[in-house]
């Protein structure tokens, strides 16, 4: 089956996010186990500010399309094809060849928008394995909000961590890693301990079902009233993004044999004090994102518990030096789109 015509994308061709231009690329062939994507939205990572700067990984090659996270319509699958067929809104699997089990060096060098070519063009040709189906009611935005932030969270809370209800689980700021493990924690039957800079995020995390909230540019050891709170216990798992600036605060929030994700590097990058972690026997787990198995997992329980991704702002794709600039300046709670 041949697709002969060339589809509009968006390129990095140099490390500066302000100069993403557009240039038609080749889509070449829907093979046997290939399908075709009319894609509908796209979302943005804080890595996507990172890699369009050469942050990430100043060797990686370009011109590059950016981005991830991505959604869109079936329009065309190969006669192999079993899992998709023509109209199924689909999202797109941050690696695309990490389907199951453990990563794999391979697995983590097939991340789109990074070692591959990403989301940003106007119809993309995705092997078969690389694509989860949106749960059940979710718009086009709403399912290109998953691939990396609510994977993500989803891992570090009910993969590699084991939440239960009743436990006590702190996240870090109001950006879209955390704004999901809020409402995946809650949804869970979990007391939510968060953090923002700003009161008025505060007072959107408390709607939607914080338990206690913290100020951390009021109150600077706000791992203190987590701990009172608790009871001098602390609570049995963190979401960390923050890095080498909230670490240490992190690993004094939560409990003897609590559990710590480590997921961002907000406030920088840096070390860990060795003597802290095994004093207090905590597990100490580095995440990246996921598989596409964690992913259905993580579908089907959005589905069954009717949860919405927050979306702050939308922008359209032609937009996406502005959006990034809007990303970057860190005020927006949860997820911001771009549109096709
Ligand atoms: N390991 C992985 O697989 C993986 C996957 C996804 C993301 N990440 C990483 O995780 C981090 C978060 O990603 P994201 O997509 O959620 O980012 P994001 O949406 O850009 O999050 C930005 C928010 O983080 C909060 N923040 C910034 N500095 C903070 C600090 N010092 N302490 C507490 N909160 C702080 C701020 O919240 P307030 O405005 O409320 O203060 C800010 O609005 C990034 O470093 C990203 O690269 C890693």
């Amino acid at each position: 089956m041949t697709v002969s015509t060339k589809t509009r994308a968006f390129q990095l061709t140099e490390f500066d996010y302000h100069k993403i231009s557009q240039a038609p690329v080749e889509l070449g062939e829907v093979g046997h186990h290939d399908v075709l994507v009319e894609m509908k939205a796209a979302s943005l990572n804080y890595r996507d500010f990172l890699i369009s700067q050469g942050y990430y990984n100043p060797n990686l090659k370009l011109p590059l399309v950016p981005l991830s996270d991505g959604a869109g319509i079936v329009t065309k699958v190969g006669d192999k094809v079993k899992r998709f067929k023509e109209g199924d809104l689909v999202s797109s699997t941050f690696f695309q060849d990490w389907c199951s089990g453990s990563i794999s060096q391979a697995a983590a060098s097939s991340a789109l928008g990074g070692e591959i070519g990403g989301v940003l063009q106007a119809e993309r040709i995705f092997p078969e394995h690389g694509l989860v189906k949106a749960p059940a009611g979710y718009t086009a935005e709403q399912a290109a909000t998953l691939p990396c932030a609510a994977l993500t969270a989803w891992n570090a809370l009910f993969e590699a961590g084991n939440l239960k209800p009743g436990d006590k689980v702190l996240v870090l700021g109001t950006g879209g890693v955390s704004i999901f493990a809020l409402q995946l924690a809650k949804a869970a039957g979990a007391t939510v301990f968060a953090t923002s800079s700003s009161d008025d995020k505060l007072k959107r995390v408390k709607e939607l079902g914080a338990d206690y909230v913290i100020n951390y540019k009021e109150i600077l050891d706000w791992e203190k009233p987590v701990l009172e709170a608790t009871d001098g216990v602390g609570v049995d798992y963190v979401v960390e993004v923050g890095g080498a600036g909230t670490v240490e605060k992190s690993i004094k929030a939560v409990r003897y044999g609590g559990h710590i994700s480590m997921i961002g590097v907000l406030s920088g990058m840096g070390g860990v004090d060795p003597i802290k972690l095994l004093m207090k026997a905590i597990r100490l787990q580095g995440i990246f994102v996921g598989s596409r198995e964690m992913f259905e997992n993580m579908n089907a329980a959005l589905a069954a518990n009717e949860i919405k991704p927050i979306i702050e702002k939308t922008f359209s794709v032609e937009q996406v030096a502005e959006a990034i600039d809007y990303m970057k300046a860190g005020k927006h709670f949860g997820k911001i789109v771009l549109k096709f």
